[in-house]
């Protein structure tokens, strides 16, 4: 599957987002290593720290499915570049190497590609 339309998904699946506290709707598209894609949305709470970002719960959608190997993540917050938060970040750290890559809009309608050890470089590891 190419970028764009790991991004369109990632868009499709922030209508689904439950943020009434922040108005911020957020949709991730995670490509499986089977070419497969599972996405997640922001679900909030109102005590806030329940609340979960669309990556962790695209992340959390594919383990619970069996799937631990990932290629991609494409993430939709708008027309501008929703950046993984710190946590998210360290998620997907735990499951996916070097060459794994997330995929942001960018300015004119485009993508902006990062590798995930460019936006993490000194991942937590035990
Ligand atoms: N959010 C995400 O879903 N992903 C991110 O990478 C950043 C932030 C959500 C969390 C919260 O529901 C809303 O965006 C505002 O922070």
């Amino acid at each position: 599957m190419n970028y764009k339309t790991l991004l369109e998904r990632a868009k499709r699946a922030a209508e689904n987002s439950y943020s009434p506290y922040s108005g911020f709707k957020v949709g991730a598209a995670l490509l499986l290593e089977n070419g497969d894609v599972i996405t997640g949305c922001n679900a909030e709470n109102a005590a806030f720290s329940p609340s979960i970002c669309a990556e962790r719960a695209a992340v959390a959608a594919a383990v619970s499915a069996g799937y631990r190997h990932f290629k991609a993540i494409a993430i939709w917050g708008g027309k501008n570049p929703c950046y993984p938060c710190g946590v998210c970040r360290q998620t997907l750290a735990e499951f996916c190497g070097g060459d794994f890559e997330v995929i942001l809009s960018g300015a004119d309608g485009g993508i902006e590609i990062h590798k995930l050890t460019e936006l993490l470089p000194f991942e937590f590891k035990l």
